[in-house]
This record gives C-alpha cells, structure tokens and sequence, in this order.
C-alpha cells in the first residue's frame, strides 16, 4: 500500500462518525483535500468558503455516498452578522463538535504600506472570525462536555519569510488564543489545539518565478525530503479531534517536515 492509499485509508476508518465539524476556509489550497478526508472519516462537514468555483470543485470530488454530509456555506467571513446568524442556526440544529479555524488570508507588502483598513481586514479574516466561530460552538460543546477546536497558524511565525505582517500577526492571536481557550474550556472536556502548516505546493506558491529552486530551498530546510501534501494536514487534523487526542490542548504541532524544531 502506497502512503497516499494509507493516509486516505486512515481518513476512511469513520473517525468522526457523527460528529458535526465547522471548518472555514475548506475549498482552498489545503482545505479541499482535508475537507475529502473528514467527510471519508464520517464526518458532517459544514465546509464554509467565499469562493463560488472553489466551492463546485470540491462538491465535484465529493464521492456520491457523501454528498449529503457536505453543508457548502458560502458566505463572506468579514460579513459577521451573516455568520453570526447562520452559525446560530446550525447549532441550533445540533452541537457543532469540532471547529477548525483555516481561513486566511496573506497579503504581502511592506509594513508601511499597509492602511490601517487593510490591516483591520486581515485581523477580521484570519482572527475575528475565529472567536466568532467558535464562540457559535461553545454553548453546545459545554453542554455536551466535548468539543475540538483547532486552529491553524503558519511556519511564518517562527522564522522565514518577511513582508507578511499583519498575517504574522493574526497567527500569533491565534496562538494566544488556542492557549487562552485550552485553559478555559479544558474543565469542559474541550481541547484546543493549533497546527502550523510548513511550506505546502499550493497555488500561492504557482507563481513563485523560480518553482525549482524554491522547491529546492524548501527540501534542504526540512529534515523529510518531500513536499508536504494536504494529507499530512488532514492525518493531524483527524488525529487532534479524536478521542485519543484528548490529553492533548493548548499546543502548536507543526506540519512542516522538521523544518522547525522548537
Ligand atoms: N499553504 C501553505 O503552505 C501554508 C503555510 C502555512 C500556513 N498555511 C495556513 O493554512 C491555512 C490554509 O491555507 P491554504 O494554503 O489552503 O490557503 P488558500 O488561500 O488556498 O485557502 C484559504 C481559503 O479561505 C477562503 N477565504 C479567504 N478569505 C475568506 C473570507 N473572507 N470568507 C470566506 N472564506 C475566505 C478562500 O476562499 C480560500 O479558499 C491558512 O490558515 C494558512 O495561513 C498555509
């Protein structure tokens, strides 16, 4: 059995098998694939994305027998009393389980040439949102003295690239975040932990003018000779919502091949 065949029959063994997940962000580069795996792990996913074509193409992969546990919430994440509303009426419906907290966006220029506007919409993006879902998940997660949150930072906030700001600064609220909510919600039977994508080949990275040598730069950092895939974001995903993972909270697990060690 190949690794991808093993990882895709890891996802396939019903993992979350009942379990409403609320996950932002799903149709992108990593979400789309991880959003295949929780629905092969049994998972309803309420896959929430702006992107109307991104959106059809993952509904295109969804095998048949999954459709119906597939909830496409197209909505604009900065439209906050949209979300708000609909997110009270899902769990309204029944607990949402877990969140994973994905969405970003990345805007990359120098510090100075960013308004205090476009700073303000990173934050709302990449953080408000967050606190945003998870807090439409809290009251049904307590009450039922389980729950997983995850939310996903990035490699940027411990070394590498430069230009990426307020990005940075959003995934470092996450972090504070993950760790305020783990102590807070841990009494609950809540776990919140954080994962930290290293350099993934999706399409931000397609129009790196030198594809080879940026692959190149990235496999002498890792300490794994390969590209990471959207698999190994999804085998860590699986692994912090289930049952075995629950002694775990409050930590930042990077995804990234060995680049990081801390
Ligand atoms: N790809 C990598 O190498 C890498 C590295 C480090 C961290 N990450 C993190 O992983 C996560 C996923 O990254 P990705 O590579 O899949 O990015 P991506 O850009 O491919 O996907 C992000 C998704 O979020 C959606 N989105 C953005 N703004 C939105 C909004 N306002 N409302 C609703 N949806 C919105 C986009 O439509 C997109 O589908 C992000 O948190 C990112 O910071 C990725």
């Amino acid at each position: 059995m190949n690794r991808e065949t093993a990882l895709a029959a890891q996802a396939g063994q019903g993992a979350l098998t009942g379990r409403r997940v609320l996950y932002t962000g799903a149709s992108g580069g990593l979400g789309h694939q991880t959003t295949l795996d929780l629905l092969a792990a049994g998972a309803d996913v309420f896959a929430l994305d702006r992107d109307h074509s991104k959106n059809e193409s993952l509904l295109a992969d969804v095998p048949p027998d999954q459709t119906g546990r597939l909830h496409l919430l197209e909505m604009d994440l900065t439209d906050q009393d949209r979300l708000e509303a609909r997110l009270g009426e899902i769990a309204a419906e029944g607990p949402i389980d877990v969140v994973i907290n994905n969405a970003a966006i990345y805007p990359s220029k120098p510090f100075e040439e960013f308004s205090m506007e476009e700073l303000r919409h990173v934050h709302q993006v990449n953080v408000e949102a967050a606190l945003i879902c998870t807090r439409a998940a809290l009251p049904g997660m307590r009450d039922q003295g389980w729950g997983r949150i995850v939310n996903v930072t990035s490699i940027t906030l411990t070394g590498g690239w430069e230009n990426l700001v307020p990005y940075v600064q959003s995934k470092g609220s996450l972090l504070g975040l993950t760790r305020a909510w783990a102590r807070e919600f841990g009494k609950w039977g809540i776990t919140c932990n954080a994962i930290a994508p290293g350099a993934f080949p999706t399409d931000a990275e397609k129009i790196h003018p030198d594809p080879e040598g940026y692959t190149r730069f990235v496999l002498d950092h890792q300490a794994v000779k390969r590209r990471g895939t959207p698999h190994d974001i999804a085998a860590t995903i699986l692994f912090l919502t289930s049952e075995g993972a629950g002694f775990i909270t409050g930590q930042n697990i990077a995804v990234d091949g060995g680049w990081n060690m801390t």
